[in-house]
Parts: structure tokens; C-alpha cells; sequence
């Protein structure tokens, strides 16, 4: 018999609750053993539930109980998690994990003490909901070198620019209603700015590149800035604005490029076509070319299936020794955004006959874009592929002529 304890009774600790009563049978066939859930530890009391004998509020009572050998963290954020994840490792209890913020902020270090005690830290349920990703990347690609990853990874935002771009909803209803169905954060600043997205790549790229790669050097731009001028711009010239997360390797050893930053892609693409609360993670290896992934990327019972599927990789591991590890690093191992290349989609409002010239004579050539109900002092394009220093100082030239800077977003080759 092993002992499984779940820390956090929220949106995905009580997907997780559900899933194993629910399938207890055959994960237990699944694992090769008997499995108990025994205790769920949450602050608030919960006396209506039919769990209601296995709450406890004392993280000590899982940490010193050693039948208790898988545990959960649901919980979400740096604190408590991180402590009661370092003392369930220290104690020789595997911990799985659906907390992006730790692993993105402390992985490597948390890795290193899985690995001093023999135990695993696995959280597939971190990136892409119940989109397996992190095995995947770690086993079956591993005779690649990957090279790219580029993804739609929060599921929040991808509903919100849906409902913009197909039903002409406004930011805050489509944001209201990802709130009522439990797709976004606690903090839903963390979805629409970016930063939980920025979390998932820093986990890809990490994973991928062999080194941690940190949030704080990652540049982070979010979706509130887009406007339904600038989704109805994108449809007129085949796109569609998504919120993409990319990580790039550095050439010949050299720093990694990586960026969370919403997007002009092309509609028909794999990526294009990833809507609502979907997930899409293209990832390019130097044997298989593309590989994507596609599934719920957000949501009780498919994140919950992660973590559960975590489980029971845990409990097949016991006593075993585990083999998913990067390097940590001081960080610093990212271009700055400056070097990014990129083309860009601009929209300025002014005398349109001045903003055609300036346009060709401060990029080049450029793709006049038009859209129904363009106001006659509106004008857009998108410019050919620069460095961001380049265009950072063709931009503060136009400003400087008297226009007004509406709308820009990158324009990216998916
Ligand atoms: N708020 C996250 C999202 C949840 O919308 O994708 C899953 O990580």
C-alpha cells in the first residue's frame, strides 16, 4: 500500500481528489499496487465533503508520516510551497506538482534535492494543463537537440483573444467569464500580463537547453494593449493575435533568445488555429523537425490528470533513481530584447499621405494594411524582419514627427 497526501484543496487539488476516487480501481492496476489518498491538507474546513475524514490543517502530520510516499502540491505560489516541498523531499517523499511559479523560480534547486535523496519532482501539470509535455520532452525527444520551442501557453488568454477575434467581445467580459469557468490565475494580472506564460517557457526552455533559465531575464509582454482595431487588422492580411511564449537556442553556444509576446501568426498555421482554452507547444528537434502538442491547457480535471499521471510515474519509480535534472544557473543566459529580429505591425494615427513616406523611408518596404471603418487619419502596416534596436529607434523617429503610436505587435513566422 502507498500513501498519497494532496496539499491545496483547490480548483486543481480537488480535480486531483476527484480523478483518483473516480479511477482509484485502475490506477491502482495501473501503478501495481494499493494506493490510498490520505490526507488532503487546506486551511479551511470542509465538513460537507465526503473526504471530510482525511483534512488535516498540520503539514507536519504528512511530513512525518513515512507511509506517506507521493505528495501533491497543488497549493500554488513561492510560499508555503516551496517549504513543504523541500521538507517532502528531504523526508524521502516524491513530490508532483502543478506549480509553474516554484518549478520556473526554483526548479534546479528543488531538482538537486530530489535527486540527493532519491526521490522525483515531477510536474508535468506545470505547463500545457493536461497536454503531456514535460515527459515527452524529456524522454521520448531525447535524441534530439531541441532548438526551438514556441508556444500558445496560457489557456486564459488564448480564450480571451478568442472571444475577441470571433465574437467581438470586450477584454473584460471574455476575462470575467475565464474567471467563472476556473481557468485563470488567482491573480488574473499573472495571465493577461504574461507572467504565467513567461513561467512555462522558462520550465520549457530550462528543460530543453539543459540550464535554468530564469523569469526575470525573460522579456514579458502581456494582452492588454490589443484592441479589436488591431484583431480586425491581423484578419485583413491572413492572422490572428496569440499570445506567444519562444525560446530559441543560442547559436554555437551563444546566449538563448526568449520572449513572451503577443503576436500577429498566421492563421493556417498549427499554432493559428489553437483556440480557446486549448494549449498548442510547437517544439523543433534536429531528428523529428516539428513535433506539436495540442490539448487543454487549463482547467480542474485536465490539470488534474497531470498531476495524477505524475503520481503514479512516482509510485512505479519508488526506490529508483530519478533522471529529470538541469543544470542550475546565475541566470544572465538570455539575449537581450534589443537583439530579437522581428517584423512589426504598427498602427499610427496622422496625415496618412506624411505616414505612407515616413513608413518607406524609416523600415523600407512595407505592407499597407487596411480594415473596414479605418478612420481617415488612420494608418497601419507591418515592416520588414529588423532588430528590436532598429525598430525601437525607427518607432521614436515617428513619434517624433508628430504620430501617434495606436497599436504595435510583433509579427511572427508561424
Ligand atoms: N491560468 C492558467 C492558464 C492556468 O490560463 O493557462 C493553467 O496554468
Amino acid at each position: 500500500m502507498t500513501n498519497i497526501a494532496v496539499l491545496g484543496y483547490g480548483t486543481v487539488g480537488s480535480g486531483v481528489v476527484e480523478v483518483f476516487f473516480k479511477h482509484r480501481d485502475s490506477l491502482q492496476k495501473k501503478a501495481g499496487q494499493e494506493l490510498d489518498l490520505k490526507y488532503i491538507l487546506d486551511v479551511r474546513d470542509f465538513p460537507d465533503s465526503p473526504y471530510a475524514d482525511r483534512f488535516t490543517k498540520n503539514f507536519e502530520q504528512i511530513a512525518n508520516d513515512e507511509t506517506v510516499k507521493v505528495v501533491a502540491e497543488v497549493i500554488g505560489g513561492l510560499e508555503p510551497a516551496f517549504t513543504f516541498t523541500k521538507t517532502c523531499l528531504e523526508n524521502g517523499k516524491s513530490v508532483v506538482t502543478s506549480n509553474k511559479e516554484l518549478v520556473a523560480q526554483k526548479g534546479a534547486e528543488l531538482l538537486e534535492i530530489a535527486r540527493k535523496h532519491h526521490v522525483n519532482y515531477l510536474f508535468e501539470a506545470s505547463v500545457g494543463g493536461g497536454i503531456p509535455i514535460i515527459r515527452p520532452l524529456h524522454m521520448c525527444l531525447a535524441a534530439n537537440q531541441i532548438d526551438e520551442i514556441a508556444g500558445i501557453l496560457n489557456g486564459t488568454t488564448n480564450f480571451i483573444l478568442t472571444k475577441m477575434i470571433r465574437e467581438n467581445m470586450s477584454f473584460a467580459d471574455a476575462l470575467a467569464l475565464a474567471q467563472k469557468l476556473g481557468y485563470a490565475e488567482r491573480n488574473p494580472a499573472a495571465d493577461v500580463e504574461g507572467h504565467d506564460a513567461c513561467r512555462k517557457i522558462c520550465i520549457l526552455a530550462s528543460l530543453s537547453f539543459g540550464e535554468h533559465v530564469y523569469p526575470k531575464d525573460v522579456y514579458t509582454q502581456g494582452i492588454t494593449d490589443i484592441t479589436l482595431e488591431d484583431v480586425a487588422y491581423a484578419a485583413s492580411c491572413g492572422y490572428v493575435i496569440k499570445l506567444i511564449g519562444r525560446a530559441k537556442r543560442g547559436a554555437d553556444g551563444g546566449k538563448i533568445s526568449a520572449m513572451v509576446t503577443p503576436a500577429f501568426i498566421r492563421h493556417e498555421s498549427q499554432l493559428g488555429t489553437v483556440d480557446d482554452v486549448f494549449n498548442g507547444i510547437l517544439v523543433r528537434g534536429d531528428a523529428t523537425g516539428d513535433v506539436v502538442f495540442y490539448g487543454k491547457g487549463a482547467g480542474k480535471l485536465p490539470t488534474a490528470s497531470a498531476v495524477m499521471g505524475d503520481i503514479i510515474e512516482c509510485v512505479k519509480a519508488l526506490d529508483t533513481s530519478p533522471s529529470l535534472r538541469w543544470n542550475p544557473s546565475a541566470g544572465g543566459n538570455v539575449a537581450p530584447r534589443e537583439e530579437n529580429v522581428t517584423a512589426m505591425y504598427l498602427r499610427c494615427r496622422s496625415d496618412t499621405v506624411m505616414l505612407a513616406q515616413a513608413a518607406k523611408k524609416l523600415f523600407g518596404e512595407v505592407q499597407p494594411l487596411s480594415r473596414e471603418g479605418q478612420p481617415a487619419d488612420e494608418y497601419a502596416f507591418i515592416t520588414p524582419e529588423k532588430t528590436e534596436k532598429e525598430l525601437d529607434a525607427a518607432i521614436a523617429k515617428l513619434a517624433g514627427m508628430d504620430v501617434e503610436i495606436l497599436g504595435k505587435v510583433r509579427v511572427l513566422d508561424y
